[in-house]
């Protein structure tokens, strides 16, 4: 029985999870819940191997989904599902939803094969909440510009970030149950509220 909670966040490059991710986890923590703070690609040793290889050795679209889904499912059956099991609330920055966003929206890989692995690697677990960070990929890349050396996918193009946003929300539209859509380019403390008030909204806290 899970008893746990699955929250991932979501967005193009330069969205600002980070600093959001870091607040909850720690109120989370204050609050004496058991925190599972991860990521995808990555999570487990092994997970976080293929990460290096998927974020910057060249390669065609089918094995940059092969890989990805091989590390989220590393992940789910070393990390995640245990963590669910036993009552932990995990959260993860990013998840599928991000799989289809850049390799579907972006790449343009095949979404019905998307879907097929998606099923093969996590059968019908899905998150349990998504906040998805939304906001015009030039101001994205404006906060980017000249942070570190860009990976694969920071080194898009605005066309391909346009075409990631467009697919989250696309996602956002089939699962409005599941996303709360956070107008990230405000003020972090107009994002850091929004957030909450979603939680208190769904007795999350
Ligand atoms: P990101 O989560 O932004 O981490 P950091 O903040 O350290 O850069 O980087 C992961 C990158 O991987 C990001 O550009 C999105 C991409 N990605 C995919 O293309 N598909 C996926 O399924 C996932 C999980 C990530």
């Amino acid at each position: 029985m899970n008893t746990g909670r699955f929250i991932t966040f979501e967005g193009i490059d330069g969205a600002g999870k980070t600093t959001h991710l870091d607040a909850l986890e720690r109120a989370w923590r204050e609050a004496g819940h058991e925190v599972v703070r991860t990521r995808e690609p990555g999570g487990t040793p092994l997970a976080e191997q293929l990460r290096g290889l998927f974020l910057h050795e060249p390669m065609d679209s089918l094995t940059e989904a092969l890989l990805v889904f091989a590390a989220r499912r590393d992940h789910l059956t070393q990390v995640m599902e245990p963590a669910l099991a036993r009552g932990a609330w995990v959260l993860c920055d990013r998840f599928t939803d991000a799989t289809f966003a850049y390799q579907g929206g972006g790449r343009g890989f095949d979404l019905k094969v998307l879907s097929t692995l998606e099923s093969w690697v996590q059968g019908t677990r899905q998150p349990d909440l998504t906040f998805l960070f939304d906001l015009p990929p030039a101001v994205a890349a404006a906060r980017l510009a000249g942070a570190r050396q860009p990976d694969r996918f920071e080194a898009q193009d605005q066309v391909f970030f346009e075409r990631v946003r467009e697919m989250y929300l696309t996602r956002m539209a089939q699962h409005p149950e599941r996303f709360v859509l956070i107008q990230a380019d405000q003020p972090q403390e107009t994002v850091a509220r929004a957030i909450g008030l979603a939680l208190a909204a769904r007795g999350v806290a």
